[in-house]
């Protein structure tokens, strides 16, 4: 199967906010609202275009990621992470790789983009594939109770977490 990514544009907006949510609809810990979470983050500060990616198979998009600005702040200091959040591939189009590939070239992206680090919440044995490690080993918290080894991180670069311990702030599109 021949995959493409490429920048979400506008004129995907809608098509993608379908995938999204047809990729969630079976998925028994979802609110089945990631689309509109998708929706609401394009209108915020932490809405990076060039880290909405769309995955195309015979011209028709049939998956997308997302990372968005977040913040991780203690006593000292804050720093600028992103939260990869959320990533869907279509159900009929799942386990064949699409997932990977989106989530390998959003990292690309995004370290090109000279961001340091990228948080996420999800599966514990899926995203270690891609580097993902758990975030309470650099001492990083989510502002909400989650179990200790679905919330994780990646550096982009070398020891870029490495004194960056502290409690991860999402946009507020997501606690709307
Ligand atoms: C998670 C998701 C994006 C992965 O995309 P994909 O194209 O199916 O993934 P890939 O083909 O790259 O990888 C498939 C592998 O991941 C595993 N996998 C898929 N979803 C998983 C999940 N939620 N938890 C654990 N493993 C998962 C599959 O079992 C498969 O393993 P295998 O290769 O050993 O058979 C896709 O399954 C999806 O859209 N799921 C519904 C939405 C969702 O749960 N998103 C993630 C939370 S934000």
């Amino acid at each position: 199967m021949n995959i493409t990514i490429r920048q979400e544009q506008i004129n995907d907006y809608k098509t993608t906010e379908d995938i999204v949510k047809k990729a969630f609809a079976n998925m028994k810990f979802s609110d089945q609202k990631e689309h509109e979470l998708v929706s609401r983050l394009r209108n915020t500060n932490e809405f990076i275009p060039k880290l909405s990616l769309v995955a195309i198979s015979n011209d028709t998009i049939i998956g997308h990621i997302l990372l968005t600005k977040i913040q991780i702040t203690n006593d000292k200091q804050t720093s600028e992470s992103l939260a990869l959040a959320p990533v869907s591939v279509l159900p009929e189009f799942q386990s064949k790789g699409i997932g990977k590939k989106l989530i390998q070239e959003a990292l690309k992206k995004a370290k090109e983009l000279h961001f340091n680090s990228v948080i996420v919440l999800g599966h514990p044995t899926y995203y270690p594939k891609f580097g993902f490690k758990k975030a309470s080993l650099w001492g990083i918290k989510a502002p909400f109770e989650v179990p200790e080894e679905s919330f994780m991180a990646l550096e982009l670069k070398e020891n870029a977490l490495t004194s960056n311990s502290g409690v991860v702030e999402y946009s507020s599109a997501f606690f709307e």
